[in-house]
C-alpha cells in the first residue's frame, strides 16, 4: 500500500479498508495480499543487514548483527496494527519457537517449501480476546548462503560464535531449498486502541 502518495483518492481507499477492517470483517483476499508484501518488505531488510554485516565484518559479525538487528527490524515492521517475525521447527532464538498452529503449519510447509514456483503459504482468521485476528505464515527455504549459518559445515569460527551466544542452537543442519522457517504475520486491529 502506497501510504506516503497524497491526495483524496488515497485517503478515500484507506478509509474504506479501516472502514471493512473493523467492520464486517476484511476481504481475506487483501490481507492476504498486504501480508505477502509485509513479508517481502522483511525479508528483503533483513537480507540487506545480513550482507551489509558479513561484507563489513565477515560471518561472526553477521551472527551478531543478526542477533540484534533480526528482532529490531521486526518491531520497526511491525506497525499498524500489524505484527511481523520468524518462526521455525528448529529455533537458534528460543523466542522464535512455535506455538502449536504454527508447528502444525510449519510441519506441513516441509514437505513442500515451495508451491506454484512461490513459497508456500497458509492463513487464517481466528478470535483473538474476543476480536477477529488474521494470521498468515509464509515458508522460508534455505538458500546458499544461509548454509554458512544453518547449513552441515558451518566453519569453527561460525560455530564458537553460535555457541556463545545461542547456548541451545537448534538451527544448523539444514541443506539448500529445506524449509528454515516461517514468516508469522498478524493483523490485529484492536492492538492500536
Ligand atoms: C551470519 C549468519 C547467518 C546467516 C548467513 C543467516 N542467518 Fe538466519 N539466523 C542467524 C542468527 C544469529 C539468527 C537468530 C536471530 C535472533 O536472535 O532473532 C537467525 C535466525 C533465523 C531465523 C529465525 C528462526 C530462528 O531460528 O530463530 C530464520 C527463519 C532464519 N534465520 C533464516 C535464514 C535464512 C533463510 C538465511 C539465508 C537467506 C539465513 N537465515 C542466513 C544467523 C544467520
Amino acid at each position: 500500500m502506497t501510504l506516503r502518495k497524497s491526495g483524496l483518492a488515497v485517503l478515500v481507499g484507506l478509509s474504506v479498508l479501516a472502514v471493512d477492517v473493523v467492520g464486517a470483517g476484511a476481504d481475506e483476499a487483501e490481507l492476504v495480499a498486504e501480508a505477502r508484501s509485509r513479508a517481502s518488505a522483511f525479508g528483503a531488510d533483513l537480507q540487506a543487514t545480513l550482507k551489509s554485516a558479513i561484507q563489513a565484518g565477515g560471518l561472526t559479525q553477521g551472527i551478531e548483527v543478526c542477533k540484534s538487528a533480526a528482532p529490531a527490524l521486526a518491531d520497526q515492521h511491525s506497525v499498524e496494527s500489524w505484527s511481523i517475525g520468524r518462526t521455525a521447527l528448529r529455533v537458534r532464538n528460543p523466542g522464535n519457537a512455535p506455538d502449536v498452529w504454527q508447528t502444525e503449519q510449519l510441519k506441513m510447509m516441509s514437505a513442500a517449501p515451495i508451491q506454484d514456483g512461490r513459497p508456500a503459504s497458509v492463513w487464517r482468521t481466528r478470535d483473538h480476546e474476543g476480536q477477529p485476528m488474521f494470521e498468515y505464515m509464509q515458508a522460508i527455504p534455505t538458500g546458499e548462503v544461509c548454509l554458512k549459518c544453518h547449513g552441515d559445515n558451518v566453519s569453527e569460527g561460525v560455530q564458537k560464535t553460535l555457541t556463545e551466544l545461542y547456548p541451545d542452537d537448534q538451527a544448523t543442519g539444514f541443506g539448500l531449498g529445506d524449509l528454515r522457517g516461517a514468516f508469522v504475520i498478524r493483523y490485529w486491529p484492536v492492538a492500536d486502541q
